[in-house]
Parts: C-alpha cells; sequence; structure tokens
C-alpha cells in the first residue's frame, strides 16, 4: 500500500518496484530499480526516507525516521539509503545512513544517526549503536557492533552482486502493470 501522509505522497520511480503487501507513507523517495518486498515498512511521516538506485529492502523490514524537537539533534534523524544496499529480511533501520554498497545482515538494527560507510557488511542480528561510524570496508558484527576484519575482494564483489540480484528477483516477481 503507498499512502500519503498530510499532503506528502511518496515519491516512487516507475521502474522501481514496491510489493503490494508492503506500506510506504509519506515523505518517501524511490529511486530506479530499488525493490521493496512483502512486509516492509516504510514510514516517511515526521522526516524523509531515500532509497537509492537497485537498493533492496527485504521482507519484514522497518524503516522510520525521527522529527526536530529538543530530544533530537537540530532537523531530527532523516534515513538515507545509498545505491546497491542490501537490507536483508527483518531489518530495523532509524533515522540513520547507509552509504552505497553496503549490506545489513538479516535482524539487524540501526540506530538514529549511525552512518555505515560504502562497501561495509554488518553481520545478522547485530545492533549498531547510535551515533556510530561504520568504517568503509570492513565486517562488523555483534550487539553492539565491533569490527571484525577487512572484507575481502570477493564480498566487496557480492555487495554489488546482492544488489543486482534482487533486483532482477523483484522484476521476476513483479505482477505487469495494468
Ligand atoms: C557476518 C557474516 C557475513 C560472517 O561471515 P563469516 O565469513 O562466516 O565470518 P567470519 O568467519 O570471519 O566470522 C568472524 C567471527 O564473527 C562471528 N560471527 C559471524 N557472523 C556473526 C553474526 N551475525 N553475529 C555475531 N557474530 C558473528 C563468527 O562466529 C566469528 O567469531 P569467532 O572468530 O569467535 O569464531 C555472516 O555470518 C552473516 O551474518 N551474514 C549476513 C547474511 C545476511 O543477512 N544477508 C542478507 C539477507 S539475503
Amino acid at each position: 500500500m503507498i499512502d500519503p501522509f498530510e499532503t506528502h505522497e511518496p515519491d516512487i520511480h516507475p521502474d522501481a518496484i514496491v510489493h503490494d503487501m508492503a506500506f510506504v507513507s509519506g515523505r518517501v523517495s524511490i529511486a530506479k530499480q530499488a525493490n521493496v518486498w512483502p512486509m516492509a515498512v516504510i514510514r516517511g511521516d515526521i522526516n524523509v526516507i531515500t532509497i537509492g538506485a537497485r537498493s533492496n529492502i527485504q521482507d519484514g523490514c522497518v524503516l522510520h525516521v525521527t522529527h526536530d524537537s529538543r530530544f533530537s539533534r537540530p532537523g531530527g534523524e532523516a534515513l538515507t539509503i545509498g545505491e546497491d544496499v542490501t537490507i536483508g529480511h527483518n531489518v530495523t533501520l532509524h533515522g540513520c545512513t547507509l552509504h552505497n554498497r553496503c549490506l545489513i545482515g538479516m535482524g539487524a538494527i540501526v540506530l538514529d544517526g549511525a552512518v555505515v560507510e560504502t562497501d561495509v557488511m554488518v553481520g545478522a542480528g547485530s545492533l549498531v549503536p547510535p551515533y556510530k561510524t561504520l568504517e568503509s570496508g570492513y565486517l562488523y558484527v555483534g550487539s553492539p557492533v565491533k569490527q571484525i576484519r577487512a572484507l575481502s575482494q570477493q564480498e566487496l564483489e557480492f555487495l554489488v552482486y546482492s544488489a543486482g540480484h534482487y533486483a532482477r528477483l523483484a522484476k521476476r516477481t513483479a505482477k505487469p502493470k495494468t
């Protein structure tokens, strides 16, 4: 379901694929070939959510933001996802920034103000604390996450492959537009 919030309509590129059973609302923009899977909730009511080209938001993910108040940093916390990003099943992303080509493992939680730089892998079930920055090129796992090791060349290549794979899979599962 794609829903306005007050006067804000989601802005979804015609080549993006959002499953009918996902919920997308408000100030959300989704770029070309990005894909959103069943039961994902993307709620851009009180701040902006941006999803870059070819990124995937897998089944059961929850994406939300923080509004500007005396309890937040000025402007609150928007949620920004770069290009070729894989967000595994059941991930929670809240008011954070993910740069290009990262992979957030299944069930992980990324909290407000956290920054995941390009080419980072976050292990399944991990927790990224508020305002923590994960350095480009590394694997992080645990709750809270710790830097484990540099990603191998094969893993770096997999990050791009994973996004491409999901973009192709979404096309195969999408119903023809009427
Ligand atoms: C993180 C991951 C890539 C690790 O792969 P790996 O090559 O087996 O990792 P390593 O062998 O280098 O493991 C390093 C250490 O981290 C531990 N570890 C691995 N994954 C972990 C996780 N998710 N949480 C906590 N610890 C983890 C390993 O047990 C190992 O610990 P040890 O040194 O004490 O034995 C993998 O476990 C994972 O979580 N993948 C995510 C997959 C996913 O969710 N994809 C998206 C959906 S399609």
